[in-house]
This record gives structure tokens, C-alpha cells and sequence, in this order.
């Protein structure tokens, strides 16, 4: 049973394909190999889902709980490693843009979860359509995936931008995926850190970087794992690392319910 309250992260960013999913599917199984309780949302209507990602055919999904005819915690799935995981179902259109009902729905059916978790992690679509907004507002700090491409960096920007300005998010973090060199990586973080700060007042924690790294996407593929197959993977090897230095060094606070944080979401928004 978690001794405290849960760390709440969403996973976003301004360019789609980034490698969101990828990255909450392992850090969650990084986290339960540490026997962490990981609780896993799925708020993203993509094709690339999390639980064809890990290989699992769940029978119900968010678009059941919409429609009143599941309780959310009736279609929570268990993964690998004991990883729970909240699946949204391919091309669910609803989940594109919750009503002000659905939301509150959604939320008031997350009450009891508090209790049972260490760590709930959003995998949240791109850009900045109003659910993402939704989701990375009501979580203790957002993790925005860039790709060195001047494309992804401007976009992350875009969602910086809006969330600091209208949903008041003042926490974010950076991961730079599929970097060639440590330099690269850094030199993307970089850029992006200078216009946040110069043109928004705001700061970036770097977490680090994700190399691009072939076994991945064989992973993907084979609808295995990655970091239970490679544990030894240079992909790995820099996840365990952003892990623990998200686990070390919290942003933002780190007390409060998920539902606190929700409902203080749905009043933004
Ligand atoms: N570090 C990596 N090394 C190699 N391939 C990667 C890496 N990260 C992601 N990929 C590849 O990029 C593809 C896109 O990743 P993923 O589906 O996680 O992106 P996403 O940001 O969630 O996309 P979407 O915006 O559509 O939800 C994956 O199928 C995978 O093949
Ligand atoms: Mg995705």
C-alpha cells in the first residue's frame, strides 16, 4: 500500500510521434520493477495506443465509462509488470473534446484511486487541443517530449506557451528523444529553454535524453517491453536515469490528491 500520495505527470507534446507512448510504457515499467504502483491513463485517441503498444487487447475502454456503461474502475487493465492502465480505445472521437460533463465525470470517477497508487502517469495526445490542456493542467508537473527537428521545438513551445498562459502549469519538464549525441541533445534543450525563458519568463528542467535506439522499435513491433527484454539497452540505461531523477527531484507540489488536482483542472479550463 503507497505511504503517500500519488506523483501526478503528464506526458505531452507540441508535434505528434515524438515517442510519448513509448516513453510512458517503459518509464511505468521502470517504475514497477522498482515495485512502484503505476497507474497508467490513456488520454489519447491516436492509433498508437499504449495497450497495442504492450500487446494487451483490453475488451472495454474509456468511450464504455462515457457512455455510462462501465465504472472506470471496471476498465482498468492489468500489463506487464502489474502496471494498471486506463486504455481510451482507438479513434475514440469523444475523448478529442470531453464536454464539461464528461469531464467531471471522468474525475469524480478517479475519487477512490488515490489510495491504491504511487504514480499516475497521462500519456496525453499532441499539441493543444482542449483535452490535453485538461489533463497536463491538472498534473503535478508536465513532461514535454521534443525531437531535435526545429518542428517539434516550435510546437512544444506553442504548448508551453498556452498552458503557462491560460491553464497557469508553471512545472515543465524536457526529455529530448531520439538524440544522436548527448551535445545534440543538450543544444535542443537549449534552444527551447532560451525562448521559454525570454519570452515567457519561464524555466525548463532538463531531464535528459532518449537515444534513438533500433531495439525499440523492434520492441514496438513485437508488441514486447523494451526495458523487460533490454534492461541493459542504451535506451534503458537513460531511462532508469530520467526515472530516478523524477523520482529524486519532484517540481512542483507533491502534496495533494488526484482528485484535488482535477478539480482544480476542470475550474481552469
Ligand atoms: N528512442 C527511440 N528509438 C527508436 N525509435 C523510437 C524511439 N522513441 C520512439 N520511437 C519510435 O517512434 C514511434 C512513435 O512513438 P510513439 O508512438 O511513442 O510517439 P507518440 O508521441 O506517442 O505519438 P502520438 O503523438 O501519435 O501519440 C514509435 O513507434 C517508435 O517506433
Ligand atoms: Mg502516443
Amino acid at each position: 500500500m503507497p505511504t503517500e500520495q500519488p506523483r501526478i505527470m503528464a506526458v505531452s507534446s507540441g508535434k505528434g510521434g515524438v515517442g510519448k507512448t513509448n516513453f510512458v510504457a517503459n518509464l511505468a515499467l521502470f517504475y514497477a520493477s522498482i515495485n512502484k504502483k503505476v497507474l497508467v491513463m490513456d488520454a489519447d485517441v491516436g492509433l498508437s495506443n499504449i495497450d497495442v503498444m504492450l500487446g494487451i487487447t483490453p475488451k472495454f475502454n474509456l468511450r464504455h465509462v462515457l457512455a455510462g456503461q462501465k465504472r472506470l474502475k471496471d476498465i482498468v487493465v492489468s500489463g506487464p509488470l502489474g502496471i494498471n492502465i486506463i486504455p481510451a480505445g482507438s479513434g475514440v472521437r469523444e475523448l478529442t473534446s470531453l464536454a464539461e460533463e464528461q469531464r467531471l465525470q471522468l474525475v469524480t470517477e478517479l475519487e477512490d484511486f488515490d489510495l491504491d497508487f504511487d504514480i499516475f502517469l497521462i500519456d496525453t495526445g499532441a499539441g493543444i487541443s482542449e483535452n490535453v490542456l485538461f489533463f497536463c493542467s491538472a498534473a503535478q508537473e508536465v513532461i514535454v517530449i521534443v525531437t531535435p527537428e526545429p518542428t517539434s521545438i516550435a510546437d512544444a513551445y506553442a504548448l508551453i506557451k498556452v498552458l503557462k498562459n491560460d491553464f497557469r502549469t508553471r512545472c515543465f519538464r524536457l526529455i529530448v528523444n531520439t538524440a544522436r549525441s548527448e551535445k545534440e541533445a543538450f543544444d535542443t534543450y537549449s534552444k527551447l529553454s532560451l525562448v521559454a525563458d525570454k519570452f515567457l519568463n519561464q524555466s525548463i528542467d532538463y531531464l535528459g535524453y532518449l537515444p534513438f535506439d533500433q531495439n525499440v522499435k523492434d520492441s514496438i513491433i513485437a508488441q514486447k517491453s523494451h526495458i523487460v527484454m533490454h534492461p541493459n539497452s542504451p535506451f534503458a540505461k537513460k531511462l532508469g536515469q530520467i526515472a530516478k531523477r523524477l523520482i529524486e527531484h519532484p517540481l512542483g507540489e507533491t502534496t495533494g490528491t488526484l482528485q484535488f488536482f482535477l478539480r482544480r483542472a476542470l475550474r481552469v479550463g
